[in-house]
């Protein structure tokens, strides 16, 4: 259907419907806490949206409003299919999107959303809140596993591409549903790190640091947008018309429909306190440009009797359906309600292989003095940590057992496998022995028994020792203040080193953790954070080279929780010289943004740069033993800027495959956007002066080769 068509039909619909019709079209419907009768009342109301609700339930909620309400428009259903369609216990579960950002490559984030939409349609359902475009800067958040990392430019490739998957080409298609670009904006900056707190944001750091990966969504045409639970210099940004109208309809461009965070519109009277009254707040958020409220249903009855007392005009709520009702016109839902989906495909053969393959790809190798990959002499391997066979934390926050919190009532469903039954397996593969002990548990608990895990390990030839956080550190709510590792890991750590076994430290955790000498003193040390259902055969396959590490950091790992933000971005100061830090800590990460070692080795040489074509070439060598897959990063410094600007900014990437020996020329071309700033008028500009150009391995500051030039 064309635009003109869906704009004369969405018109008639218009025409046609009552206040109470346009209000309900703007409520979206928590199902679990309604319940199944309350939301076959509401279907008839008719009611836009629905939330939380699977296959068959929604199926019999969709029916009552196509054949019980007065004008039988279809409901979209919403779901939060966030590495996978999690919420579903048969579905393909894939990395966390911190994890999979470590793949640098949005092939890996595209094929993501492509199965998560075929297996979230085939539920019958239509709509994803995905992806995470907040920016993981402070570690010390809750959320930010659901990020893809601390920098704008990578979130925003790899928020294109799963955004992509998502929709495909074309919204009506039966296999493709609406992504939804959230938490605009700045969610991720709360003071503190405190979850959905106030942020210390200005417009133009807004513009600057944030909005970057939401205009690139924008441009890809997602077709919804969530607000975000924060605040912008005292105004919560779910009421902030200049983020939400200005800025993103308006500069952006935006046509799809915004939708509230949880409640967001009773939190601006009982937490926010900008409200009194559910109705004021009803009147607030439609007037700010919300069209759809999440979980608010007092939202329905406020706004109808806020226009019939003329404190707010008929005319926002029209727009605000328009919108609404424009998206799904798109997506067809008018002639198929229900999306066709692939009938069997949850969990099918070929969405089992994109999650395994997007497993490997996300694993990053930081240190490894040579243990790595095992060599065939050693006969017993001692897997340690609870962490090594705890589905839930492998999995991460999102999933049908382990939101909002840990349901015991659903058992795991196979096929899974955690880091102690991957190099089991492995073990077996090749006549090695292979003995697992928990030793102690990640927070503290009860069955603790260091002892035990040393008396398992002390004739073992290596140790894979597995540390990290659980599913009641991660998530909404579940921010750190400390991020060392928590209960006596660290105690079980030394008590491993000091057997003199050789031992490779593993990280299954939500995020980069101060992992401090669990890291640093031991042989090897692998960061896997959330790898989905495959995460611990992709640990195995590395630990026995069947597997070359591939992965770079997204986001950097602070050497201690005081570093925290150490994001490589960072803009300069006066007493910030390059060596100088903190008095008894360095201003360098542990592990930067960037970094990733793998078991190949690459040098890079001959970097050029063309001023007046901008673009530049470089060369790199594998200089290693085994194949392997570099991303090559480019970087840029505005030299002098009429406000400050980062030490360096991401600004390209490529990946290449090379054998050993062999040397790939690597080009980019620029554009001058490219090298641009937001200035204090808040307009995006490029500053005639001098630039630096830096390509390399990784952020830090010896990885990179460098060209000045003018422009
Ligand atoms: C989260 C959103 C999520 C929504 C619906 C909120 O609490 O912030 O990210 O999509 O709930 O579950």
């Amino acid at each position: 259907m064309d635009n003109k068509t869906i704009a004369g039909r969405v018109q008639a619909l218009l025409a046609e419907m009552t206040l109470e019709e346009k209000a309900a079209q703007m409520v979206q419907v928590p199902v679990p806490f309604v319940g199944h009768e309350e939301a076959l009342r509401w279907a008839r109301l008719g009611a836009g949206s629905f939330l939380h609700v699977l296959g068959d339930e929604a199926r019999e909620i969709q029916k009552a409003a196509i054949e019980e309400s007065r004008l039988g428009i279809p409901v979209i259903f919403g779901i939060d299919a966030i590495h996978g369609h999690g919420l579903n216990d048969h579905a393909t579960i894939f990395p966390t999107q911190l994890a999979a950002a470590c793949s640098w490559n949005p092939d890996v984030a595209y094929t993501m959303g492509r199965v998560t939409a075929r297996e979230v349609a085939t539920d019958g359902l239509h709509w994803t809140f995905s992806p995470v475009l907040c920016l993981g800067r402070d570690t010390r958040w809750g959320r930010i596993d659901e990020t893809f990392g601390e920098d704008p430019y990578l979130a925003g490739e790899m928020g294109v591409a799963i955004i992509r998957g998502y929709q495909g080409d074309d919204l009506s298609d039966g296999e493709h549903i609406l992504a939804c670009a959230k938490h605009y904006i700045g969610y991720g900056e709360a003071v503190g790190a405190r979850d959905a707190c106030d942020t210390e944001m200005t417009y133009r750091k807004l513009r600057e640091v944030f909005l970057p990966p939401f205009k690139k969504a924008v441009d890809a045409g997602v077709g919804s947008v969530m607000t975000a639970y924060g605040a912008i210099d005292g105004t919560p940004f779910t009421i902030d018309s200049v983020s939400l109208k200005d800025i993103l309809r308006g500069e952006l461009g935006f046509d799809g429909f915004v939708v509230t965070d949880w409640d967001n519109v009773n939190s601006l009277v009982r937490r926010q306190h900008v409200a009194e009254t559910a109705e004021q707040a009803s009147v607030m958020a439609a007037k700010a440009g919300n069209d759809m409220i999440m979980t608010s249903t007092q939202f329905y009855d406020a706004v109808i009797r806020a226009v019939r007392a003329g404190e707010l005009e008929e005319s926002v709520l029209d727009e605000a359906v328009r919108h609404i009702l424009t998206v799904k016109l798109r997506m067809n839902l008018f002639e198929k309600p229900e999306k066709t989906g692939r009938p069997g495909c949850l969990g099918c053969a070929e969405h089992l292989a994109a999650a395994r393959d997007a497993a490997d790809r996300s694993l990053v190798l930081l240190a490894n003095d040579g243990v790595l990959p095992l060599q065939p002499s050693v006969r017993k391997v001692a897997v340690i940590g609870s962490n090594a066979d705890d589905i839930r934390a492998q999995y991460g926050d999102w999933t049908y057992f382990t939101h909002p919190t840990p349901n015991p009532a659903h058992e795991p469903v196979r096929p899974y496998v955690t880091v102690k039954e991957g190099v089991e397996a492995a073990c077996a593969k090749r006549g090695m022995a292979c003995v697992y002990h928990r030793g102690c548990s990640v927070m503290d608990g009860e069955d603790e028994d260091i002892a035990g895990a040393v008396g398992a390990a002390k004739d073992a030839d290596a140790i894979v020792l597995v540390v990290g956080d659980v599913i009641e550190q991660t998530g909404e709510e579940k921010d750190r203040a400390v991020l060392e590792l928590s209960g006596r890991q660290m105690e079980l750590f030394d008590a491993l080193r000091a057997l003199g076994i050789p031992l490779i430290t593993v990280l299954v955790a939500s995020k980069p953790l101060a992992v401090g000498r669990a890291a640093t003193d031991a042989d090897a040390f692998l960061c896997a954070f959330n790898g989905g259902m495959f995460g611990g055969e992709a640990v195995a396959k590395a630990i026995f080279g069947e597997l070359n590490p591939s992965g770079r950091l997204p986001i950097s790992f602070p050497r201690a929780s005081g570093q925290v933000p150490v994001y490589y971005n960072s803009l300069p100061g006066w007493h910030r010289q390059a060596g100088k830090g903190y008095c008894d800590l360095p201003d360098t990460p542990l592990y930067a943004f960037g970094e990733g070692i793998g078991y190949s080795a690459f040098a890079y040489d001959g970097l050029t740069f063309d001023e007046k074509t901008l673009e530049a070439g470089v060369n790199v060598t594998n200089t290693g033993r085994m194949t392997g897959t570099e991303t090559v990063q480019a970087y840029f410094r505005d030299v002098v800027s009429s406000v400050l600007t980062p030490v360096r900014q991401l600004i390209a990437f490529r990946q290449v495959m090379l054998a050993p020996g062999e040397t790939a020329h690597v080009t980019f071309r620029f554009a001058r956007g490219d090298f641009s700033l937001v200035n204090r008028r808040e307009q995006r500009v490029t500053e005639p002066g001098e630039f630096v150009l830096m390509i390399g391995h990784s952020s830090r500051d010896e990885d990179l080769l460098k060209a000045s030039f003018r422009l």
